[in-house]
């Protein structure tokens, strides 16, 4: 991906501008689209709802709070900007767009959000996501700062989200699509229409945010492993796809993580993407692989690192955050001990970590964010962005 660079993006650049790239979107466009999301939402409907004890116990605990508190960072990042830019008691709405069971419902009613909505495929995990919100607000207390909901299925590739609002003409403030755009890169069309949907609604000046796999990072990997298959323990990666020419759109791959997902993705080539946002009237302001924001963050939020248990404790204190009899392969923890080594009281210490096979798969993702453009209209009637 990385040598005809040049070339690609501005096969990018024409496709974006064309509205029709059927040069290089692999599948027709749309034809399989259905089909993968049908995929894609049976898939999320049915990881079940664990609970608590169960996400506790994961083999990958310490990744999933990892990301969590990615997201967490972020989020809180893009509210305090929001926030500068509004009066005090301002109204704050929010868009959790393919929100999945509501693992961002926490850092909303943090974040003094007053409106949300939340849309997803999958219903079953909507569902899950709506009565999670229920029993975060089941007091009396809590139902003062209750903010308005609401809560609908859609397909965000194939649908126009707007008309499911209670009301279509709102300004939102903030579109928040974690770890799910990927799969909109299917088809021009269906990453047009998840565009069109993150944007429309966004006042001027306000933001989207998101997460996804970097397509170099994946690429990278690919081209190291000399295979369509590569990873670790706990993830693997395997393309349906042709790898020495990957298509701008539907560039599949096979996707499985540990216990959580399994299920095709697709490559977001980044300056398509980007050019595709820019076509709805959107300014990229940031994009940061995680282990950047790791860098940045984990000094200024460390609290929020152990609060979240975001990092596991290498040594492990028997007994305590780590489960007592674990067996910890050294092997995945040569990094500290090499740390370990260089610091003074080596005997006594203890630091916070991933195991690097946890540390592989967060590295595989990307943030970014864009800001709404201020829009005017020509003569025609379309959108000018500036
Ligand atoms: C990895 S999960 C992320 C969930 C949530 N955003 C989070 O961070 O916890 C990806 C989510 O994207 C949703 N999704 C995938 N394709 C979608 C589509 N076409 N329209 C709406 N949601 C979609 C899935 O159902 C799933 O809930």
């Amino acid at each position: 991906m990385s040598d005809s660079e040049d070339s690609r993006s501005s096969a990018a650049e024409k496709s974006v501008s064309d509205e029709n790239p059927s040069a290089q979107s692999s599948a027709a466009d749309g034809e399989h689209g259905e089909k993968h999301s049908a995929v894609v939402a049976s898939h999320y409907n049915k990881i079940e709802d664990r609970g608590l004890l169960a996400r506790k116990r994961s083999n990958i605990i310490f990744l999933r709070n990892f990301n969590n508190w990615i997201k967490s960072v972020v989020i809180v990042k893009y509210t305090a900007l929001i926030k500068e830019r509004t009066p005090l008691g301002s109204p704050f709405r929010v868009l959790d767009l393919c929100c999945g069971k509501g693992g961002d419902l926490c850092k909303w009613l943090n974040a003094n959000v007053t409106h949300l909505i939340c849309t997803d495929i999958a219903q079953v995990s909507l569902e899950q996501c709506e009565s999670r919100f229920n029993s975060m607000y089941s007091s009396e207390r809590d139902a003062q700062r209750r903010p308005k909901v609401e809560f609908f299925a859609a397909d965000a590739t194939l649908q126009q989200l707007r008309t499911k609002y209670r009301d279509p003409s709102m300004k939102l403030h903030l579109v928040s699509c974690q770890f799910a755009f990927h799969y909109s890169f299917e088809s021009f069309k269906q990453a047009d229409c998840m565009m069109k949907n993150a944007a429309e609604c966004l006042e001027e000046g306000f933001y989207f945010i998101g997460t996804m796999p970097d397509a170099y990072e994946i690429m990278k990997r690919q081209r190291m492993a000399m295979s369509e298959s590569f990873g670790n323990d706990i993830y693997n990666i395997k393309f349906i796809c042709d790898t020495d020419n990957p298509p701008l759109f539907g560039a599949k791959y096979n996707f499985q993580l540990d216990e959580v997902v399994d299920c095709p993705e697709f490559l977001v080539h980044f300056p398509t993407f980007e050019k595709l946002a820019l076509k709805h009237g959107l300014r990229l302001v940031e994009k940061r692989r995680f282990e950047d924001i790791f860098q940045e963050f984990s000094g200024p939020k460390q609290g929020l690192l152990e609060k979240m248990q975001a990092l596991e404790t290498y040594p492990p204190y028997h007994g305590r955050n780590n489960f007592e009899g674990q067996r910890k392969d050294p092997e995945q923890y040569a990094h500290v001990e090499d740390f370990a080594k260089k610091m003074s009281s080596e005997q006594n210490f203890r630091a916070g970590t991933l195991s690097l096979k946890e540390w592989e798969a967060a590295s595989l993702y990307l943030f970014f964010a864009f800001q709404k453009m201020k829009t005017s209209y020509d003569a025609q009637g379309r959108p000018v962005y500036s």
